[in-house]
């Protein structure tokens, strides 16, 4: 998460997000997104008090959505609570489901670089006057 935070930073502060490379930022966006999804579904993996009721909290934030929101904390948990069918899911998800899609950003996400290319910061300079003074 770290390494993903501080890799972003230098992204936004360079600019590198710009045209052409806006895919290579959505494929980004995508990898933040599954990297966020490992930490939520590890989490849970110990299987302690600790996991057990921050996976709770977790979960339970879709709850006041009009309608659709129980019937996705339902979704998500399983079940009513979090129970050992949740363990489960959420270690499916960890191992196999995850990081095979991580894999494939990860590909799409060298690719775009290998395709647009590397950013080069001096691209963004001003070009230097044609008939400078003596
Ligand atoms: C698992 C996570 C990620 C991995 C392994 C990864 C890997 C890389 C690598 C190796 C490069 C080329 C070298 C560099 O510019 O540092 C790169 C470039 C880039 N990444 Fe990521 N990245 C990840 C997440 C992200 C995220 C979260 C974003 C933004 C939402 C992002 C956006 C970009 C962009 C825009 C470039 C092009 C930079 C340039 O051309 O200078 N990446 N990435």
């Amino acid at each position: 998460m770290i390494v993903v935070g501080l890799h972003m930073i230098s992204v936004v502060f360079m600019g590198s997000y710009k045209n052409p490379r806006e895919l290579t930022w959505l494929t980004g966006c995508g990898l933040l997104f599954l990297t966020l999804s490992l930490c939520f579904t590890g989490y849970l993996l110990p299987w302690s008090q600790l996991s057990y009721w921050a996976t709770t909290v977790a979960t339970s934030i879709p709850e006041p959505i009009p309608v659709v929101g129980p019937w996705i904390v339902k979704l998500i948990r399983g079940g009513d609570k979090i129970n050992p069918d949740t363990l489960n899911r959420f270690f499916a998800l960890h191992v196999v489901v995850l990081p095979a899609v991580l894999l494939a950003f990860v590909a799409a996400h060298f690719y775009l670089i290998r395709v647009l290319g590397i950013s080069d910061p001096r691209e963004r300079q001003s070009p230097p006057p044609e008939n400078p003074e003596p």
